[in-house]
């Protein structure tokens, strides 16, 4: 009896907990630090565009109506979804996560949304993040 006490003790870890929880804990260490300038003149008018910076994916998207920007992070670890246009959907290799177009998941161990970034729009640039 007092072993297994324990052991259930052992699995309150938090590090533990997280992966018996489905590892829900958000990963934002992997985030850029600063931000990403992009001349508005390479972004073409509905087109996911996606761009490395500091080492991490992000997709810029320019509409008539402005520019959006998201992490193409995983909610679930951290690692780099990428957009699969015949299934409409964001796909992550390491755990089979998926996410519609929307970033919303829809299938396997992310809980949470793709995080949406904050563009700043100057005359010729969109500036992601920061
Ligand atoms: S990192 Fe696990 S599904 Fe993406």
């Amino acid at each position: 009896m007092t072993r297994g006490c324990g052991v259930f003790a052992a699995c309150l870890t938090a590090p533990l907990w997280n992966l018996l929880a489905g590892c829900q804990a958000e990963n934002t260490s992997k985030e850029p630090a600063g931000p990403l300038t992009i001349p508005v003149a390479e972004l073409p008018l509905n087109r996911r565009m996606r761009f490395e910076h500091e080492g991490r994916a992000v997709e810029v998207v320019r509409t008539e109506n402005g520019v959006t920007a998201r992490s193409l992070l995983c909610t679930h670890q951290g690692c780099n979804v990428r957009w699969i246009e015949d299934d409409q959907i964001y796909f992550c290799p390491c755990h089979d996560g998926q996410f519609d177009a929307e970033g919303i998941p829809t299938y396997g161990p992310p809980r949470e949304r793709l995080r949406d970034l904050q563009v700043t729009l100057t005359p010729t640039t969109a500036v992601i993040g920061g």
